[in-house]
């Protein structure tokens, strides 16, 4: 009996070993969705592919739902020490950068990919090192779509919103974009969005459709707008110092990794915002209805003197940039070779 108990003890540590055989470095990656969203998926990849370059070296913990940190202490974690990489919205960087606020500006991109040229353009990559001076370096930008308004009662022009109140996150120009139609603005953080909407503490919302199916929103409103009236993109952050302290090659696979992964995600946003959207409609929960042309320019109207509310603290070359990113670059023309110049071989 003696015997059998201490092999059982010694099978025991042997299990417990292997278990706890910790990586060289182990790192954390935090966020607030859920893991099949698109900054759910680059979270993954970037996993997958750091442990297949460094196996045993290199360990990467994904921590989806606001499980590790909500949004409210993810930043204070990062700074700390606690966290490795975060990926919040760029609308929770204010305290950090005033430049990032130009994304949550109202009717400021037509589309998803007059956000991808931005972020591409030379002053968009600036961005990516606008906290260094606070110890966060940034990786890259990463999709996950147009918000679209959402309340208990169908939203279709400014007045339809006035005496509503609206969960927002932490962002003073989104508070300034609901104050502009006379609804009440309240910062909540993600993780306690669905309470809110249920419960009644809230009327509405703003959501891209990946958070909103992933999340089940479109269960506790009645009704969701095709807004498009502004984006929730990402940057993948580091705390600097950490990042610096990292041997040269590790920090390369990361790099690459991260580059990867992020390319990832944006395809993911892409291609699977459209599948969100189809879910949320088959679910037959909440109406989904269009914001017409006429709709939105009078929503427009009304939320676009936030722009220059803001003007000085973001910068109007910024602003500039963004809007001017709503053009679309003229297609490469093609060398079309004219049979006489053909090359004699
Ligand atoms: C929100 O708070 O609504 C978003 O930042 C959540 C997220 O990370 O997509």
């Amino acid at each position: 009996m003696k015997l059998r108990n201490a092999m059982m003890f010694v099978l025991a540590m042997g299990v417990c070993g292997v278990a706890n055989a910790a990586a060289e470095y182990v790192i954390k990656y935090s966020h607030v969705v859920a893991d099949s969203t698109p900054k759910g998926q680059a979270a993954i990849k970037f996993k997958e592919l750091v442990e297949k370059r460094f196996p045993g070296r290199v360990e990467v913990e994904v921590f989806p739902n606001s499980q590790l940190f909500g949004d409210g202490k993810e930043m204070e974690a990062l700074l700390l020490g606690d966290v490795q990489i975060l990926a919040p919205s760029l609308s929770k960087f204010s305290k950090y950068t005033k430049k990032l606020q130009v994304f949550d500006l109202p009717f400021l991109f037509d589309d998803i990919d007059a956000v991808g040229r931005f972020q591409n353009s030379a002053k968009g990559k600036e961005l990516l090192t606008s906290m260094q001076d606070k110890g966060i370096i940034g990786f890259g930008f990463l999709h996950n779509g147009m918000k679209e308004f959402s309340a208990n009662v169908p939203l279709r022009t400014p007045a339809d919103a006035k005496g509503l109140k609206f969960r927002i996150q932490a962002s003073d120009v989104l508070e300034a974009q609901f104050k502009a139609v006379g609804a009440n603005p309240q910062k909540i953080a993600f993780a306690e969005v669905y309470q809110a909407l249920q419960s009644g503490v809230v009327d509405g919302a703003e959501n891209p459709w990946a958070n909103i199916y992933t999340k089940k929103f479109h269960e506790v409103q009645k009704f969701i707008t095709e807004s498009n009236h502004g984006v929730l993109d990402y940057m993948v952050i580091a705390n600097q110092k950490w990042w610096a302290g990292l041997p040269a090659d590790i920090k390369a696979g990361l790099s690459e990794a991260m580059t990867e992964s992020i390319a990832y995600g944006n395809k993911v946003a892409l291609t699977e915002d459209d599948d969100f959207r189809a879910k949320v409609i088959a679910d037959n929960k909440a109406k989904v209805i269009p914001m017409t042309a006429a709709e939105k320019q009078q929503w427009r109207v009304v939320m676009k003197p936030v722009w220059r509310q803001f003007e000085g603290e973001i910068g109007k070359d910024l602003i500039d940039a963004a809007e001017q990113a709503n053009t679309k670059p003229a297609p490469e023309k093609k060398a079309t070779e004219h049979p006489k110049h053909k090359a004699k071989k």
